[in-house]
């Protein structure tokens, strides 16, 4: 189902496939599509068309934005932490979300965009980060099911990208994919003390948590594979080599497994095992919630972009000394 927000998809897109203009460039497209074909990896300094470095870069730097974002729902219960245990695995796990995004500003920057152009897309709302960090954490729980489904999910998205045909990209995800598996499981550890140890009204917040956060995390995989406009062209250039239905499956089926373990239910009445397809049927995903949120109008959108806009603000002091700092070094340097 089409929205307003899937509109500007598809449409005059920047990265729409551009005409060959010369023999030179024919030759370049030639050789790069054999190198794609034979599974090669693409380093910064190889001729790539237009089209597939912009796709990089709307992709990673988007990717990038997620991870920062994604700091504040859980920021928000640091200094609530139940012990001084948990307080320092969310601080680390939050910290790790830092870096990750360090990363992947710095791999979309091999492809001659700067930190500066990547933020500025951020802060005016024209890049787009994962639509889950849209939603509010209102209880400790939240913490466990972020990790325990949200990382799960990034999880399963991303060690695929591990073998994106941008090498950049792999590299930066095999070091975040070894991180996100601690953060999934210190979620589930979470979530399983509750369960075991805790108390009825504290089992009933971690089933309350897994109630609010589960459709959405389906959602992280990406609209339909046949509502998405780039992955057909990604998955040609081995940026996407598993697509969004695929991986939403897989994710589904994995994660039931481990809520009998934990002893919580999906909020999904349609899910059941299904013996022919050895895999779980499960039902209508709210894709018009889904793209009012990518479109903006999600419960934490306008919050999550203020806080943004706000740290990038009173953060420009240290930007200015940094930059005074390396220009005073140079000068020396070159004195
Ligand atoms: N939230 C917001 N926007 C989304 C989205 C989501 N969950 N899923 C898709 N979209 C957007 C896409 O960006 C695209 O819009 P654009 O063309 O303007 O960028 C549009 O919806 C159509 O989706 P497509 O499937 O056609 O787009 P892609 O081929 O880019 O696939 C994707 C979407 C699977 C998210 C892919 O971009 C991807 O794999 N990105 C890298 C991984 C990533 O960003 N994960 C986000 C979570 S990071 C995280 O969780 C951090 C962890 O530490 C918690």
């Amino acid at each position: 189902m089409y929205t307003q927000a899937m509109d500007t998809m598809g449409k005059d897109r920047e990265d729409a496939p551009k005409p060959v203009r010369s023999a030179e460039e024919a030759a370049h497209q030639q050789e790069f599509d054999a190198r794609i074909d034979a599974g090669e990896f693409i380093e910064a300094k190889d001729w790539m068309p237009e089209n597939y470095r912009r796709t990089l870069v709307r992709q990673i730097s988007q990717h990038a934005h997620s991870e920062i974002v994604g700091m504040l729902p859980e920021g928000n219960w640091i200094s609530r932490a139940p012990t001084l245990k948990r307080k320092a695995i969310l601080l680390a796990k939050v910290q790790d979300e830092a870096g990750h995004g360090l990363y992947l500003y710095a791999a979309a920057e091999t492809l001659g965009t700067s930190r500066d152009q990547l933020y500025e897309a951020l802060h005016s709302g024209k890049a787009k980060y994962s639509s889950i960090f849209n939603y509010p954490t209102l209880t400790w729980a939240d913490m466990g099911v972020i990790g325990w489904l949200v990382d799960g999910a990034a999880i399963m998205n991303q060690v695929p990208l591990c073998r994106c045909s941008y090498a950049p990209y792999a590299r930066a995800m095999v070091r975040i994919c070894r991180e996100e598996s601690f953060h999934q499981r210190q979620g589930f550890e979470a979530l399983l003390t509750m369960m075991s140890h805790g108390s009825e009204a504290q089992k009933a917040m971690v089933q309350d948590a897994v109630d609010r956060w589960w459709w959405p995390s389906l959602m992280m995989f990406g609209p339909p594979d046949a509502d998405s406009p780039n992955s057909e062209q990604s998955m040609r250039w081995g940026i996407k080599r598993i697509s969004n239905d695929d991986l939403r499956q897989k994710f589904v089926d994995a994660t039931v497994e481990q809520s009998k373990l934990l002893g919580v239910t999906m909020p999904d009445r349609e899910l059941r095992w299904n013996e022919e397809r050895q895999s779980y049927d499960f039902g209508v995903i709210d894709w018009k919630e889904f793209w009012q949120v990518v479109g903006g109008d999600g419960p934490c959108n306008r919050e999550r972009l203020a806080a943004r806009v706000k740290a990038w603000d009173e953060g420009a002091w240290v930007r200015d000394a940094a930059m005074a700092h390396a220009s005073k070094q140079t000068y020396q340097e070159a004195a």
